[in-house]
């Protein structure tokens, strides 16, 4: 079966973990900090923290924007599930708004008739990695969180997506374009958000044992609890994958924009197929996911299943998941959960399973 999604690791993540093994060190430590730093420098920001997982960085996003309980966050429908889970946790109320048919994405005037004296943040993903247009949001005037859990390599109007808004998330499970196996990321432009995150994730104790408790202390097993926190800090384990993974981002970011071009190349004169849209000149996409619109998108999913390809629809629209008990009407959600598939992209394809993938959405065409 080929998959839909998929990451590439091999020998030089294999010689990361070796190392922290050989080294009997495998919980947080200086592979974190070797990530973290070229994390930042990569994005062009002061700080990156590393944590486990993007879900657990956007609840750490939200607990760091020190929102009122009971206040809504306006998100789009059309996303992961964490999105709304860690509003409801962080005691919020999940706003679900309709994104753009072409783009996937949230615009402005999508999030403005969305807007109520209760709201008191954004929550916008940038989907597949094109940036969503962040200038009109900023200026709607409300904190705002930027998952860019699909745009590690994207760019809007020059800077990195991610460190636009007040806080950025990035995610590196299994299938992201960088993975750790599990993790994700925290940037921010507050300087003092971030010195907190930092702090939080590890209990919200900060700094670990011997660390924690030298400064002028005598009792260095004592530790100063300044926040109550979960514990949602990374492996040196993972964070060695990830600095592996970091090594070669740009030729897997090269291969999947190689198999974005062929496939739009391929489909572009398809009229049945709306293909999905380029980023606007300057920006920079991360190509995470080919997302196209067709009609008789379920026998479509199923035809290539049978010829062993495996496709899925990212993402059921949440404000259908009764669990929100959303009274949203969101056209564009609802057409996109008829009409659209995610084929396979990521950097294990090989070339000819490209050319299978081609020719079968193709074939299926002539029975149109
Ligand atoms: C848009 C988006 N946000 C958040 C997440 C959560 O990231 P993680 O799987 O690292 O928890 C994902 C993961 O698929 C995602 O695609």
């Amino acid at each position: 079966m080929i998959n839909v999604f998929g990451s590439k690791v091999g020998k030089e993540e294999i010689e990361q973990i070796t190392d922290s093994i050989s080294k009997q060190w495998m919980g947080m430590g200086p592979k974190t900090k070797a990530f973290e730093a070229q994390m930042a420098e990569r994005l062009s920001t002061d700080k990156f923290v590393l944590v486990d997982s993007g879900s657990n960085g956007l609840y750490m996003a939200l607990t760091l924007l020190n929102l009122p309980a009971g206040s809504e966050v306006i998100v789009p429908s059309f996303t992961w599930v964490s999105c709304a889970q860690v509003v409801m946790l962080a005691g919020c109320v999940p706003v679900f708004c309709d994104v753009d048919l072409d783009t996937q994405n949230v615009t402005a005037d999508l999030i403005k008739p969305h807007i109520t004296e209760k709201t008191s943040a954004i929550m916008i993903v940038h989907y597949a990695g094109l940036a969503v247009d962040m200038d009109p949001i900023m200026e709607l005037g409300y904190p705002v969180i930027e998952d860019a859990c699909h745009a590690i390599d994207s760019t809007y109007k020059g800077r990195a997506c991610g460190t636009i808004a007040d806080v950025g998330v990035y995610s590196f499970d299994a299938v992201k374009n960088l993975s750790m196996g599990e993790g994700g990321g925290v940037v921010s432009n507050h300087k003092e958000a971030l010195e907190r995150a930092s702090i939080l994730r590890y209990c919200g104790i900060g700094k670990s044992g011997f660390e924690a408790s030298t400064h002028g202390r005598e009792r260095w097993w004592e530790y100063n609890i300044v926040e109550p926190f979960i514990k949602m800090n990374p492996s040196d384990i993972a964070a060695g994958i990830g600095l592996a993974q970091l090594g070669k981002l740009d030729d897997m970011q090269a291969y999947r924009k190689k198999i974005w071009d062929i496939y739009q190349e391929e489909f572009a004169e398809i009229d049945w197929i709306k293909c999905p849209v380029e980023a606007s000149e300057g920006d920079k996409h991360s190509y995470f996911t080919y997302f196209m619109r067709v009609p008789r998108r379920d026998e479509l999913a199923k035809y290539l299943f049978e010829k062993e390809i495996y496709t899925t629809l990212r993402y059921h629209p949440l404000h259908l998941n009764p669990i929100y008990k959303s009274d949203k009407v969101l056209p564009n959600s609802n057409e996109l959960n008829e009409t659209g598939i995610n084929i396979p992209l990521h950097p294990s394809l090989s070339m000819n399973d490209v050319d299978k993938i081609v020719e079968e959405i193709k074939e299926f065409g002539k029975q149109l």
